[in-house]
């Protein structure tokens, strides 16, 4: 059985269901792969316009996978296909939502950190406890949880290991908004149905300008925005005479 669920629960929207129930999803190596595959082919596939991921009712991910920790020779964390493919789940320019029901631990929160919303259960429970074995938050999570949250509470969560719920993660800013139990997956979806009305160039743009702020330092960033605004496309042109025509705008990609 395939680690990595894949569907189309909507016209547009990819939903990737992470699948080892039994290890509460954590990220092994075979699985990360299976994200990075799916990812690229969503990159290239026009038909998709948004990507949703998910776990089950009891785990987003518990995040890395500790037994796969060799006990000897190269850091299992440094392995390439490992590197590449959060690579990939950070470079991918389309929107991704995560939906989140029950644990988003370590890798499993840094996953949500690279999704540009994240939809939580009441079941959810945030945490990034690498602490507690000894390690960091090593796939990105040093970098972006403190923009995400702020310093002080981020140090607190990696320095401590403790867990946040639901409404915490909220109102911190970790998690867009919450949901009841059992309707993340469903409100993502939703909210990724939305997104498929868009232009997707111009959701493509905002999303490239938004995460310049995590690899730029500030001026550049606006700078290139600045030039972003020369930006012309028939989508554009489109919006304005729909808004203007009082209908409904045919975005075409273009
Ligand atoms: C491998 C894992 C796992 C993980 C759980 N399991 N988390 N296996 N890697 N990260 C396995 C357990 O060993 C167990 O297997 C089964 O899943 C069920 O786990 P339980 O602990 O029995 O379940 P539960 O009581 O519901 O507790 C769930 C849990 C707990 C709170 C998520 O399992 C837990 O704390 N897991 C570790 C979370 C963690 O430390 N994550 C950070 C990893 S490091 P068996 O075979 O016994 O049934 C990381 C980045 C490292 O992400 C980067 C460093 C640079």
């Amino acid at each position: 059985m395939t680690d990595l669920l894949i569907s189309r629960p909507e016209d547009g929207v990819l939903a990737l269901r992470l699948n080892r129930p039994k290890a509460r999803n954590a990220l092994s190596i075979g699985l990360l792969g299976e994200i990075r595959a799916a990812l690229d082919a969503a990159r290239d596939d026009d038909s998709v316009r948004a990507v949703v991921l998910s776990g089950d009712e009891t785990a987003f991910s518990a995040g890395a996978d500790i037994k796969e920790m060799p006990s000897g020779g190269i850091p299992m964390w440094g392995q390439r296909d490992r590197l590449l493919a959060w690579k990939t789940i950070e470079r991918f320019p389309k929107p991704l939502l995560a939906a989140v029901e029950g644990f988003a631990l370590g890798g499993g929160c840094e996953l949500c950190l690279l999704c540009d919303m994240v939809i939580a259960s009441d079941t959810a429970r945030f945490g990034q406890p690498e602490i507690r074995i000894g390690a960091f938050p090593g796939d990105g999570g040093t970098q972006r949880l403190p923009r995400a949250i702020g310093k002080s509470r981020a140090l607190w969560m990696m320095m401590t290991g403790n867990t946040i719920d639901a409404r915490t993660a909220a109102e911190w800013g970790l998690a867009t908004e919450r949901v009841p139990a059992g309707r993340a997956l469903a409100r993502a979806v939703d909210i990724a149905r939305d997104i498929t009305q868009m232009s997707p160039i111009a959701i493509g743009m905002i999303k490239e300008e938004v995460l310049m702020t995590y690899g730029k330092p500030l001026d550049e960033s606006l700078s290139l925005e600045r030039k972003l605004l020369l930006w012309q496309t028939e989508d554009h042109d489109e919006g304005i005479a729909a808004f203007t025509e009082k209908r409904k705008p045919v975005y075409k990609g273009r």
